[in-house]
């Protein structure tokens, strides 16, 4: 088969999820958008190119934890901080190109683009011309699997990923892309042989490494899921390679390896949510009950408040309205129609006034503790934060696993409206419900897991450390349970 040669051997393909943070360098990102305009506007196309290139490297995205899919609510397109610009460059740069035919590195650059501005449509329709204008161009496959990933087309994306290692042979990044994608799917042998392609072609390529810890454990060799979580943390030792070592070490029983690894996780981040989580169970596992407890401390650390409604509104009952209102006429993710997109981006409306509120709620929440309570989650006492927030609309919730958010330190959750059987009597139905002691390994036993459950009302905020096991637990319902989640994301 005919390779395509690469422009540059350090390109590096980007993440999956291509979601911008807000906090991107803004300014680069304006004068890359003002040099594509002004080149347009003179007719140099390969001027604009290059602008828009470095437009879309610029751009951050945002790495998504495997336990946790909260990230994509944190992330908004990034058309709303550019008041329409990046959407009249795009469309205009996209119609200087429409007519090249032999275009496809182009068109690969505009369906990026249209990801940006959130026309995933005309993305994947952008994606498909390139692949067919060149079909032997790698990056095309590689869109067109990212756009078939937005649309959920598993096979269709791997089709693709497969497309495009086909056609390269040393490009590390598109194996481990591949594998990634493979363990998304629970095709946890293939993802395997993936990440270990990537591997021999970048032996100290840590994500390779954790991504093929993750699959290693659960195929249930989790020896080697160790082996190679070791290597990622000896070769870049941060909280994500820490986090898959961990995990595996819980899984094959290593807890006083689990506690060596969680010290050093927190010592190199003292805000790491998973290396709590972990330390946990890892400490009860042990034998140190009460201080596996103490860390889990539901009794304390986990609060129910109820708030007042914010200035302007009548009573409760309609700030709550209002704030149903938005969540049901909001855009929701692609991936999940059941969770809207950040709300909390938004300078006006019930959400804008609900941010002010919560945020007077974290203060409650540390003034709430006696000054001779201490724990080393309020030693880390969050002085600045950003608060990432969307709205969940649910008729039904099958069983549901515990989670976490492991890219925050405080969350919560408010009640706007629930339907006429959640909360109330005696059954647990639509409940939150959180965990301590969840087992990792087959040695563990269920029956020692402890579970704390929280009957919702209107009204309500519950808050606690992101770090705590929960789930819904499981519902039926004719009318919508909505509910708003937010996470205290610590600004240093
Ligand atoms: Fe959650």
């Amino acid at each position: 088969m005919k390779k395509k040669p690469f422009s540059s051997s350090e390109y590096q393909a980007e993440d999956w999820v291509s979601l911008w943070k807000p906090g991107s360098d803004k300014k680069k990102l304006i004068k890359l958008l003002q040099k594509a305009a002004l080149a347009l506007d003179k007719a140099d196309k390969n001027q604009a190119e290059k602008a828009l290139l470095e437009f879309v490297g610029a751009h951050q995205y945002f790495p998504v934890s495997k336990t946790d899919g909260a990230p994509l609510a944190y992330g908004t397109n990034i058309k709303d901080f550019f008041n329409g610009e990046l959407n009249r460059v795009v469309e205009r740069f996209s119609r200087t190109v429409v007519s090249e035919a032999k275009a496809a590195e182009k068109k690969v650059l505009i369906s990026k683009l249209f990801c940006l501005i959130g026309k995933y449509q005309d993305a994947d329709r952008w994606a498909e011309n390139a692949v067919k204008t060149d079909p032997d161009l790698a990056e095309g496959h590689l869109q067109l699997a990212k756009t078939s990933r937005i649309y959920s087309l598993p096979e269709k994306t791997i089709e693709c990923l497969r497309k495009a290692v086909d056609l390269t042979s040393d490009r590390a990044d598109y194996f481990y892309l591949l594998g990634d994608f493979l363990q998304v799917c629970n095709l946890d042998q293939e993802a395997v042989e993936a990440f270990n392609e990537a591997l021999v072609r970048r032996p100290d390529y840590s994500k390779a490494l954790y991504g093929l810890c993750w699959s290693l454990r659960r195929l249930g060799r989790v020896e080697e899921a160790v082996h190679a979580g070791e290597k990622a943390v000896q070769l870049a030792p941060n909280s994500h390679t820490f986090f898959h070592l961990i995990y595996a070490l819980l899984a094959a029983g290593k807890n006083d390896a689990a506690i060596k690894r969680c010290h050093e996780a927190l010592e190199l981040n003292p805000m790491d949510p998973a290396a709590f989580a972990f330390l946990s169970t890892a400490l009860y596992e042990t034998g140190q009950y009460e201080e596996g407890r103490s860390i889990c401390d539901f009794e304390n650390l986990l609060k129910v408040m109820n708030i007042s409604p914010p200035p302007g509104y009548s009573s409760l009952a309609s700030f709550n309205q209002s704030l149903v209102e938005v969540a049901l006429a909001s855009p929701t993710r692609i991936m999940d129609p059941t969770q809207t997109n950040n709300l909390f981006l938004s300078s006006s409306g019930p959400f804008y006034d609900f941010k002010d509120t919560i945020n007077r709620v974290v203060k409650m929440y540390y003034d709430s503790f006696p000054s001779n309570f201490s724990h080393p989650f309020l030693s880390q006492k969050m002085e600045n934060w950003q608060i990432d927030g969307w709205a969940t609309r649910l008729k039904k919730m099958d069983e549901q696993e515990h989670h976490f958010h492991n890219h925050a330190w405080l969350s919560g959750v408010y009640y706007a409206k629930l339907p006429g059987g959640i909360g109330r009597g005696g059954t647990e139905e639509g409940c939150i419900e959180f965990c301590r002691f969840r087992p990792y390994s087959a040695s563990c036993s269920e029956s020692e897991v402890e579970l704390a459950t929280i009957r919702p009302e209107e009204g309500l905020v519950v808050l606690f450390p992101s770090y705590f096991y929960h789930r819904i637990l499981p519902f039926n319902d004719n009318d919508y349970r909505i509910s708003i989640a937010f996470n205290f994301i610590p600004e240093f």
